[in-house]
């Protein structure tokens, strides 16, 4: 891998502890790394420890006339080729989701160009609180990444999401932050979020998809350096930077701007939750009790729409078409089935049965379906990490994957 040039920003939490066996990580992958540090920082790793291994002045104060003498924050914040923030607390999140550029560490992560890699370390409370929640929403959808947090024992003695991700792992996604642009030149589609199907102009039939995955997914492959068009359903989701997006309400929408699109597309990945059915008539008016006989309830009359996924699959000359599957139970099997039905290169199964998986969750937990019967089990992951191991897949069938 090329010499690349990773700023190091730590905050103030107990994974710091690990910060040095990251230095040393990045050092092997042949990165040049400078640190800085939050105040707090200095508290749980020694500034002179970071210093030693990654050979070179470590800052912590945003006004230090003798280092600013020898390379400025703006300076540094340009010399970076990535920025990785870790552990990253929640106040830095919550700093870095405002704007705000209080210190050393906030100033530089508001000026910098650079891509920025984020490594969430703090309490699952913490990380599970409604403010952790949104601002983190709010960086993924400017296109910061995010490694971990894993679950597990803490330090502060709860259990569960809040550890900083292994140095190894951090290591790696700054392989694949800093890797070559592998799918420029492809144009790929993705759909993301539920269909909403009017039943008159008050009432919809809808499901729980949050489009939070589909979102991952264009993501991650504008962040490739691919043209991506995003086809997303109802729901208040930022765009991720660099894709251009169109909004649909109901399945026939989401076809229609699925095909439009289809002709010039490399890939489409259909992460949407499609309804099957809507409602055979939209009444012009809010369907009023009154107007019916007492107790009498209005029957609702469906038909079916049109399964996009499979359609795109026969078309003749297409790309690549990767389907999901939202599965309950006997996931794979049922998946296994979805697959030869539907036609397409690769069905990605999920346990929506899962709360930590699924509709709305931050991770998820899939499978990897071929056709013939191959499958691969991925562990628990956050959505973005999903995104990625599903484009590097993506990125073998197009050809142009390691
Ligand atoms: O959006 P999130 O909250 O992040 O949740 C993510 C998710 C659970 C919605 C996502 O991971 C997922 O599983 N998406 C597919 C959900 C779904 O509709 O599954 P399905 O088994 O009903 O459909 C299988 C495939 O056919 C899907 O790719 C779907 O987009 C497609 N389909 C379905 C029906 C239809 N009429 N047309 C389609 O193209």
């Amino acid at each position: 891998m090329d010499h690349r040039r990773v700023l190091l920003a730590v905050s103030g939490g107990i994974a710091a502890y690990k910060v040095p066996e990251l230095v040393r990580a990045l050092r092997a992958d042949g990165h040049e790394v400078r640190c800085v540090l939050t105040r707090s920082a200095a508290e749980f790793v020694s500034p002179l420890a970071l210093q030693t291994l990654s050979g070179s002045r470590v800052r912590a104060e945003l006004f230090d006339a003798e280092q600013e003498g020898e390379i400025d924050h703006i300076a540094l914040a340009d010399w970076a080729d990535l920025v990785v923030v870790a552990p990253a607390t929640a106040h830095v999140l919550a700093r870095m989701a405002h704007g705000l550029a209080d210190d050393l560490v906030t100033t530089l992560l508001l000026a910098t160009r650079a891509p920025v890699l984020v490594a969430p370390a703090m309490n699952v409370n913490m990380w599970a609180h409604p403010a952790t929640r949104a601002n983190v929403e709010s960086l993924r959808g400017r296109g910061v990444l995010f490694v971990g947090p894993a679950s597990g024992p803490l330090a502060c003695g709860w259990e569960g999401e809040g550890r900083m991700a292994e140095p190894a792992e951090i290591a790696a996604s700054v392989r694949l932050a800093l890797g070559p642009a592998s799918l420029a030149g492809r144009r790929v589609v993705v759909t993301a979020g539920g269909t909403r199907e009017p039943l008159d102009t008050v009432r919809a039939l809808t499901n729980r998809s949050s489009g939070k995955m589909g979102f991952a997914v264009a993501a991650e492959a504008a962040r490739r350096g691919a043209e991506v068009v995003l086809v997303a359903g109802p729901g208040g989701l930022a765009t991720p930077a660099g894709v251009r997006r169109l909004d649909v309400e109901t399945a026939l929408e989401m076809r229609e701007a699925v095909f439009a699109e289809l002709p010039r597309a490399d890939a489409l990945v259909m992460a949407a939750a499609v309804a099957d059915f809507r409602p055979a008539e939209r009444a012009e008016h809010k369907i009023k009790k009154e107007d019916l006989p007492e107790d009498a309830a209005p029957t609702l009359a469906l038909v079916r729409n049109p399964d996009i996924l499979a359609e795109a699959s026969r078309r003749p000359g297409r790309g690549v078409v990767v389907g999901f599957a939202a599965e309950s139970r006997d996931v794979l099997a049922a998946a296994q089935r979805k697959l030869e039905r539907k036609g397409c290169d690769l069905l990605v199964a999920n346990d929506v049965s899962r709360a930590d998986a699924g509709f709305d969750s931050d991770s998820n937990a899939v499978s990897f379906v071929w056709p013939g019967g191959d499958v691969e089990e991925l562990p628990l992951l956050s959505k973005s990490e999903v995104a990625a191991r599903l484009w590097d897949r993506v990125e073998k069938l197009l050809g142009s994957g390691a």
